[in-house]
């Protein structure tokens, strides 16, 4: 008889015998929180940022509260941000008493541009909250002409931060992410960093705050960051294997954005699905997909969905397939395969 597959989830950590063994010793000792694995895997991170700061946080969207609490800009309380993106933004902006300003994502992407930030930008505006999702990076520096402090939200693009050298730019604030379903999937926690003053000295009083991140998450992070030139290149294989799999008119729109995209989610762009439908029927062959994001923010407010037709065309026609660095080839072939043949039937 042959082996049944397992079911194909949609995002799923990358893990192995040897990331735990550090855990089991931990554990062995009654270590728990708050030890030298910490202050390393903080340490780590903050190396990345080129002498920069970095504080460790108990989620990305604790972080996020963080950096919003901390840009203190008189009478100022508008914040740009794009609608297609996770509940947690909007939250931590509304836990700061602020108000969110929607922006449309750019014509045919999945990410916010100067040009459309240009439509909203007003005088009141305290902070520009980027999300470059699905690990899309974007063109930070364009958005410098606003002058407005920047909030660079990798949540979903830890390759952005693992990439960063001087040249680049890294926001004023930026926010990281250890959820397992994200990028970096340390298990649990995020980070909120600044690469340069003052917004620097601001992330090293946060370290101040009262908090203990747990061994467990700083044990996976610091296994994770050795073995991320390898785990990235796994993503990268998986994805290609896909694109060669999926007919053109499924993929055009993320080739378009190649260039700019580190393999993370792997988007197809559907025009005529019944989203709900299709996720049944894949459910059914074992194949967990998903939109790209669950909800749109300005429909919570509510805002007119003509205000925002390009995010709205994005929530639409985009769906969200599994895509992690554990995925075996075979896998692959079947989510291709069985995927395709319900969005043919749809
Ligand atoms: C873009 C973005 N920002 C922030 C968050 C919140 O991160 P966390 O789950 O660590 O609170 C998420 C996760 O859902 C996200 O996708």
């Amino acid at each position: 008889m042959g082996q049944r597959m397992r079911y194909i989830h949609h995002s799923q950590p990358y893990l192995n015998k040897i990331a735990l063994k550090p855990i089991l010793d931990d554990f062995s000792k009654g270590e728990y929180f708050n030890s030298l694995a910490t202050e390393t895997f903080e340490d780590h991170l903050q190396q990345l940022t080129d002498g920069g700061a970095l504080a460790l946080q108990p989620s990305g969207t604790l972080a996020l509260y963080q950096s919003l609490k901390n840009i203190k800009i008189k009478g100022k309380t508008d914040v740009i941000v794009s609608s297609y993106v996770c509940d947690s933004v909007l939250w931590a902006i509304k836990q700061n008493n602020l108000n969110p300003v929607f922006c449309d994502l750019n014509k045919d992407s999945w990410t916010i541009s100067a040009q459309q930030v240009e439509k909203v930008i007003n005088e009141n505006v305290l902070a520009l909250l980027l999300t470059p999702v699905f690990g899309f990076s974007m063109d930070i520096k364009s958005f410098r002409r606003f002058n407005v402090p920047i909030i660079l939200d990798l949540c979903q693009s830890f390759d952005y931060f693992f990439d960063y050298h001087n040249n680049q730019d890294l926001g004023d604030f930026f926010i990281l992410s250890f959820h397992p379903t994200k990028m970096f999937p340390a298990g649990y926690g995020g980070a909120i960093g600044a690469a340069k003053e003052p917004f620097s000295t601001v992330v090293n009083e946060i370290k101040n705050y009262p908090f203990e991140f747990p061994n467990i998450n700083a044990r996976i992070g610091i296994w994770l960051l050795g073995e991320y030139e390898k785990i990235r290149a796994m993503r990268k294989k998986n994805s290609y294997k896909y694109l060669s799999l999926f007919c053109e008119r499924y993929t055009e729109r993320l080739k378009k954005h190649q260039s700019t995209w580190q393999n993370f989610r792997f988007l197809i762009w559907n025009s005529s699905t019944d989203f709900e439908l299709l996720q049944q029927r894949c459910h059914t062959r074992g194949i967990a997909i998903r939109r790209g994001v669950d909800d749109l923010l300005h429909r919570r407010i509510p805002m007119e969905d003509r205000i925002f037709p390009n995010t709205c065309e994005a929530f639409a026609k985009t769906v969200s397939i599994p895509m992690h660095a554990s995925l075996t080839e075979s896998e692959i072939i079947k989510v291709a395969e069985e995927t395709q043949k319900c969005m043919n039937q749809i």
